[in-house]
């Protein structure tokens, strides 16, 4: 049984990753975002799982590592990162797309390609931290991978 889930949220600059932990955090969302969003506890008595979860901004740990680097590059840096987390550690991957409110039809015919090359990637999930949609889904499905992957317990990185 786990003590703890620790979730980071990691993607490229401005995809709205302090947004989604503040608006979980405040059930609004926040017309003034900081940089970087304190690291908060979320206590066991009121997650689905009753695990105390840890969020944290993971964009600022990461930023000193930007330097020179275009978007596509930095993805690739977060990519082969999770790569080595998942050899090491079977690290679980949710797949987020944020802005929902932005775009007409669903970003699905994009996302299903990446899911189904990436094994680590557990689920994907739509959501918008400005009209709150899916917010808390998110949060549970990240700490719902962790505590129960569905993924192979097989990493085809490590063949065992
Ligand atoms: P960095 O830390 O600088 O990498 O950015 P970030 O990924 O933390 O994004 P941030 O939360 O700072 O949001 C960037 C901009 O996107 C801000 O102007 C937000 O108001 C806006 N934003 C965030 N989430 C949403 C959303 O769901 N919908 C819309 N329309 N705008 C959003
Ligand atoms: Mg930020």
């Amino acid at each position: 049984m786990r003590k703890d889930v620790r979730i980071l949220l990691v993607g490229e600059p401005k995809v709205g990753k302090t947004s989604l932990i503040m608006s979980l955090v405040s059930e609004e969302f926040p017309k003034v975002v900081p940089y970087r969003a304190e690291e908060i506890t979320i206590p066991a008595d009121v997650t689905p799982e009753k695990v105390p979860t840890h969020i944290v901004d993971y964009s600022g740990t990461l930023r000193p590592f930007r330097l020179g680097l275009k978007c596509i590059e930095l993805f690739r840096c977060h990519v082969l990162l999770n790569k080595m987390l998942c050899m090491w550690f079977r690290v679980p991957l949710i797949l987020v797309g944020n802005k929902s409110d932005l775009v007409e039809h669903s970003s699905m015919e994009t996302i299903l390609p990446i899911m189904n090359r990436y094994s680590e990637i557990e689920t994907c999930v739509e959501c918008s931290a400005k009209n709150l949609k899916n917010i808390s889904e998110l949060f549970y499905y990240a700490q719902k991978a962790v505590l129960h992957p569905t993924g192979p317990l097989y990493c085809p990185e490590r063949r065992d």
